[in-house]
């Protein structure tokens, strides 16, 4: 199975680290022209470099913006009028209990983790569509299907997500524009090892601590670890490539089966 994006622009929101970095250095392995986005010129140039480092010669554009306004998304249109893949990575996560999380935080998850998304796929969906392709991911969590007691915010944007990836699939249908979401589960990322080293700091190494992190916490885990960023990036690439154009309208879980539910 060959997976080329040759001539096919990717945007990935929130590339400079974690899953979308992954995410993006993937596309631009596999020849895409790929748009980096973050809020902050520094860490944007250390992620192209350290795409370019192992992608020698990748064709990188990088976009500083705030994806969770208006403005970000305006920045992005100016900068980049169109896309054959819209990535929607960005998103934030906090521990916080249910009861204790105020109007403003709640506002600021929806900006952040669903309107970000919602704004950029408004923006580039039409002309994907007029275009006859075009791909749009949500990345969304398997906590949108197992509401987590301490991150009861961020399951509910991640819920958002699935509903919203599904309309717009129907909004797109036979268009040859595809829209889905993907659920990844804990994966190795820099926040993730603050998280874990936070709440396991008797752990003699990071190893040990995540392997303790897994048990306690997602006992279900069938991959028994935490997933690698290029592991949930696979399933994006697939997703994204003119191999799967039957593939719309699907929450596509990549979370180590910890999701114990048959479906989605
Ligand atoms: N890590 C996990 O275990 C896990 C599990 C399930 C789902 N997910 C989901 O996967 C996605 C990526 O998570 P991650 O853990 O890889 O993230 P991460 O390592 O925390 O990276 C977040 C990225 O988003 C960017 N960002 C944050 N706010 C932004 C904004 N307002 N505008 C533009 N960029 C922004 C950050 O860049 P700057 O700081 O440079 O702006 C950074 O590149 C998220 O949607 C998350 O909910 C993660």
């Amino acid at each position: 199975m060959q997976i080329d994006f040759t001539g096919r622009t990717v945007l990935v929101t929130g590339s400079t680290l974690g899953i979308g970095l992954a995410t993006a250095e993937g596309f631009a392995r596999a020849g895409a022209r790929t748009v980096l986005n973050g809020r902050d010129e520094t860490r944007l140039k250390a992620a192209a470099e350290s795409i370019r480092a192992k992608v020698p010669g990748a064709d990188l554009v990088t976009v500083a913006a705030d994806v969770s306004t208006a403005e970000g998304a305006a920045t992005l249109l100016e900068a980049v009028p169109a896309v054959d893949v819209l990535v929607n990575n960005t998103g934030i996560f906090a521990s916080t209990p249910v009861l204790e999380i105020s109007d403003e935080e709640w506002r600021r998850f929806f900006e952040v983790n669903v309107l970000s998304g919602v704004r950029l796929a408004r923006q580039y969906l039409p002309g994907m569509m007029a275009r006859g392709f075009g791909r749009v991911v949500f990345v969304s969590s398997e906590t949108a299907i197992d509401t987590p007691l301490d991150m009861v915010h961020y399951g509910v944007t991640k819920t958002a997500l699935l509903a919203i990836a599904s309309g717009l699939a129907k909004a797109a249908a036979g268009t040859g524009v595809t829209v889905n979401s993907v659920l990844p589960g804990p994966t190795h990322t820099e926040g993730i090892e603050e998280y874990v080293t936070a709440l396991i700091p008797e752990a003699e190494s990071f190893d040990a601590a995540q392997r303790e992190f897994i048990a306690r916490f997602r006992p279900t885990s069938l991959l028994q670890r935490l997933i690698e960023p290029s592991e949930v990036a696979n399933l994006i690439l697939f997703t994204s490539s003119e191999l799967a154009p039957a593939t719309t309208g699907a929450a596509l879980k990549v979370e180590g089966g910890t999701l114990t539910s048959l479906v989605p």
